[in-house]
């Protein structure tokens, strides 16, 4: 089995580090605080809470459910989704709990069907009505808060809940959070000015209720003993300088440094220098050419121009000053601003401590070499 995972978890085994940042959670589901837990893309937080779900599967006090909401688009999305992964997590008891969550409430429409191939029995949930969502919401939340055991609430890409029709989501949900007592969630997601301003803006229900948790990238010698480790189970020999560089090209980021080792694990070479990192690294970035051509007719003039700049810099600061602007020609400072905010809003760059940074490090090397 290639040992560098691309899918986000197997086990500790191809998991790398992020020992603080367990126990940072491990010590938030035993005290019973909410987390925010934030990072850049594919830095790795599902693997993160995988993880975490991983350590705690020996403590049968404790229920782990875990969803992703990415492609809700309504409270009631999310609360059949909620319910789903509740239920799901309790397979064997499932028919005694489910009748009797449906006995307490009343509110769902069960149907079970049964796979004619497989023979398994599938529990469906419908809402009954939109109205009800509230009233739905509640029920889901009592049934957990009658709980013998303490559950802990991993909702993955969180922030998509700003973009729900009903303006009050945050608050119909917080609402209900705040008075279990056997229950920690974990809030998770990418957009961390989002997140960071629907936990801590005065104003939004959520207020004060959670403690951040930013992922950053892994530790360098973590990691390379880590690479080193995976390497030396195989015929393939890498010197710490090799490792280093693959840090190096890679920017630590933890998915980039996965694939580049996946596929140098996965071409079995001899020995790995520069010369097979590069070519490898090369390739995988050609792979996504296609797709990052297409960006560009989704782009102004000047948005691309200025992206490209952004990429040249590596990390890009002064971007309205008169230097930067005669450098790459890009025209008025005015027009400048407004692609800068519109490559932000695409979510292309982002900014840290001042500088700007091409989102995507494959794309950002490629528009280096156009
Ligand atoms: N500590 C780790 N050690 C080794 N591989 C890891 C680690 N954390 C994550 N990965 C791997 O890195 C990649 C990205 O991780 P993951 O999907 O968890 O990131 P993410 O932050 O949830 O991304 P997204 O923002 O796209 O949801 C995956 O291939 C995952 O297997
Ligand atoms: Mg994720």
């Amino acid at each position: 089995m290639n040992p560098f995972i691309l899918s986000a978890y197997h086990s500790p085994k191809y998991f790398c580090d992020r020992k603080n940042e367990l126990k940072q959670l491990m010590s938030a589901v035993e005290n019973n605080r909410n987390v925010v837990l934030s990072s850049l893309r594919r830095m790795g937080k599902t693997g993160l809470i995988k993880h975490l779900e991983f350590n705690l599967k020996d403590n049968h006090n404790i229920v782990f459910v875990y969803f992703d909401i990415m492609t809700t688009s309504s409270m009631n999305d999310f609360i059949k989704l909620l319910v789903d992964s509740v239920f799901k997590i309790q397979k064997n008891e499932k028919d005694s709990l489910y009748k009797s969550f449906v006995n307490l409430f009343g509110l769902f429409k069960p149907s079970f069907s049964v796979n004619p191939i497989s023979g398994e029995t599938k529990f469906n949930i419908e809402l009954s009505e939109k109205k009800e969502t509230e009233t739905s919401l509640s029920a889901i939340m009592d049934y957990i808060s009658n709980h013998k055991k303490k559950f802990v609430i991993a909702i993955d890409e969180f922030q998509q809940i700003a973009n729900y029709p009903e303006k009050n989501a945050e608050e119909i949900l917080r609402s209900k959070i705040q008075f279990m007592n056997n229950a920690v969630f974990i809030f998770s997601g990418s957009s961390r000015d989002i997140l960071k301003s629907m936990f801590s803006d005065k104003g939004r229900p959520f207020y004060q209720s959670s403690e951040f948790l930013y992922l950053k990238s892994i530790n360098h010698i973590e990691y390379s003993e880590f690479i080193a480790d995976q390497f030396s189970n195989s015929r393939t020999k890498i010197s710490s300088e090799e490792i280093n560089n693959i840090l190096e090209i890679t920017n630590a980021h933890t998915f980039y440094v996965q694939n580049l080792c996946n596929r140098l694990y996965a071409e079995n070479f001899k020995v790995i220098t520069q010369a097979e990192i590069n070519e490898t690294f090369g390739k995988i970035i050609s792979e996504n050419s296609y797709y990052f051509e297409n960006i560009k007719h989704l782009l102004t003039d000047l948005q691309w121009k200025l992206l490209k700049a952004i990429a040249m810099e590596g990390k890009a600061t002064g971007i309205n000053s008169n230097y930067f602007i005669s450098k790459y020609k890009l025209g008025s400072v005015s027009s400048v601003n407004t692609a800068l905010q519109s490559l932000m809003k695409k979510e292309l760059i982002y900014k840290e401590n001042d500088c700007y940074l091409i989102y995507d490090l494959l794309f950002s090397k490629w528009l280096t070499t156009i």
